[in-house]
């Protein structure tokens, strides 16, 4: 690309084009300093409700259209949260960050180091070198051995049952998913330990202060590891924990580090789980088999990402559009924003048949779960609990939704204080068996 593709006043230097200092602003205002309100860590029920109310997602939407328009689809250098940063704009630049190589694509992004640092040093989301590589098989061993997710299936049919009649809040749904993640975790031991998740929730909250609450997470992270300590040196059988011991992994490895870890992994699904019924509830007459209720589930982690950002720091210089990067140069991919990407036919529109019929799997702007190395180790076992407890639910209720969502669909959902009255059914719902198609993702 030279100067004279892009737009007047545009600023290119012959490498990638620089935000212009208005464009900067408009990104700090419409997606940096929204998306810290909504909380970077986990989310803030106020700054959800806020942002939802002032549309800032639509704006920011704008901000990027206009970025497009005027570098030509470009990915550009803007002025990000902790620096320099590439915003990636390019379907090519999104698949080349992606199945790149994780050392120099680091996912320990300098962003995730002030916020999670403290209380994740160790896991697998902030190591590098030969430690990633061994806790990157460790967790791979671990969260894949599907002979348990059946099981895990049964755990999140069960909890799910407390749940009807009735009208659900998201604290409910909360509640009653970590239920589930602490007994597929750790085993039946751990089901009523809920100051482990409270301890959970503590953290995470002290984590969106990006490393200014130290203090608090250094004293809430000791409690949190002698918690997780306590409930690995049961191993039950038929829980994750219950297979470390037979793995025998290496002290490199830190086990207990990743264990805990695995935790927070769980505590991503219940937006989703809203999201999928708050679908269901606003476009009903889908077949419910697994398949179709494990799209809904995709389609509501697309629509409304929890992970709304995937933020990467380059460790060594890196050639990008004519240019070279320095080490410390950071990378976001805007996945949220991608996703309703005007490029896309289905950008607003509720389309569970793009997750059944390769569509999704072939658009390298959707990807709620990452893709290439650095993608969520934890996907094929939240996809299953989450499909079972989904259609546990629906097996026994309908989902209903006092303003059901419209067409097109809104660009930001205050799924924090969505309300869902369940409305039993006279019948139960014949269980479909057929098996989901298998995403081609999952074997990336
Ligand atoms: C709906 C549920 C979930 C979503 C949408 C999700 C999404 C993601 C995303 C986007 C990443 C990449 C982050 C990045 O690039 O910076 C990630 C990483 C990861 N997730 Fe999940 N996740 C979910 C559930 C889980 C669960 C249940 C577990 C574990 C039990 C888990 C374990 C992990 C691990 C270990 C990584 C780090 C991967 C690596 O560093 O290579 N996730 N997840």
């Amino acid at each position: 690309m030279t100067e004279g593709l892009l737009r007047d006043g545009a600023r290119s230097t012959g490498g990638l084009p620089r935000a212009t200092a208005r464009e900067n602003l408009a990104l700090a205002t419409t997606f940096f300093l929204p998306s810290l309100a909504r909380g970077t860590i986990t989310s803030s029920p106020r700054g959800h409700a806020l942002t939802t109310r002032l549309d800032t997602m639509a704006r920011a939407q704008r901000v990027l259209s206009g970025l497009r328009e005027r570098y030509g689809g470009r990915s550009v250098l803007v002025r990000g949260v902790s620096g320099p940063t590439v915003l990636v704009l390019e379907r090519a630049d999104i698949e080349r960050v992606l199945t790149g190589s994780d050392e120099v694509f680091t996912l320990a992004s300098r962003e995730k180091l002030s916020g999670l640092g403290p209380f994740l040093d160790g896991t697998l989301l902030l190591s590098r070198g030969g430690p990633r590589i061994s806790r990157s098989a460790f967790a791979t061993s671990v969260l894949g051995v599907s002979e348990l997710y059946e099981g895990f299936a049964r755990v999140a049919a069960e909890e799910a049952a407390t749940l009807v009649p009735g009208v659900l809040t998201y604290s409910a749904v909360n509640d009653c998913w970590n239920r589930v993640a602490r007994r597929c975790l750790y085993g039946e031991g751990a089901r009523d330990d809920t100051e482990l998740s409270e301890v959970l929730a503590g953290l995470r909250r002290a984590g969106n202060w990006l490393g200014v609450r130290r203090g608090r997470q250094a004293r809430l992270s000791a409690r949190y590891d002698a918690l997780i300590a306590g409930h690995l040196s049961r191993a039950e059988p038929g829980s994750l924990a219950g297979l470390i011991p037979s793995l025998a992994p290496g002290a490199e490895v830190c086990p207990a580090r990743q264990a805990a870890f695995w935790l927070m992994g769980f505590t991503v699904p219940p937006p989703g789980l809203m999201q999928a019924l708050a679908l269901l509830a606003s476009f009903p007459g889908g077949s419910l088999s697994p398949s179709y209720v494990r799209a809904c589930l995709l389609e509501g982690l697309r629509l409304w990402a929890p992970v709304p950002a995937l933020m990467r720091t380059i460790t060594s210089e890196v050639t990008w559009g004519g240019e070279t990067l320095p080490a410390g140069t950071g990378v976001l991919i805007p996945l949220i924003l991608h996703a309703r990407s005007p490029q896309l036919p289905y950008a607003d529109r509720f389309a569970p048949e793009i997750w059944m019929d390769g569509t999704a799997e072939a658009e390298w702007l959707l990807g709620p779960f990452s893709r290439g190395p650095g993608q969520c180790k934890g996907m094929n076992l939240a996809l299953h609990v989450g499909t079972a407890f989904l259609e546990a639910l629906l097996a026994l209720a309908r989902p209903v939704l006092e303003r059901p969502l419209g067409d097109p669909l809104p660009l930001m959902l205050d799924t924090m204080h969505l309300r869902l009255t369940m409305e039993p059914r006279l019948t139960r719902e014949p269980r479909l068996t057929e098996e989901p198609p298998r995403l081609a993702e999952e074997s990336r």
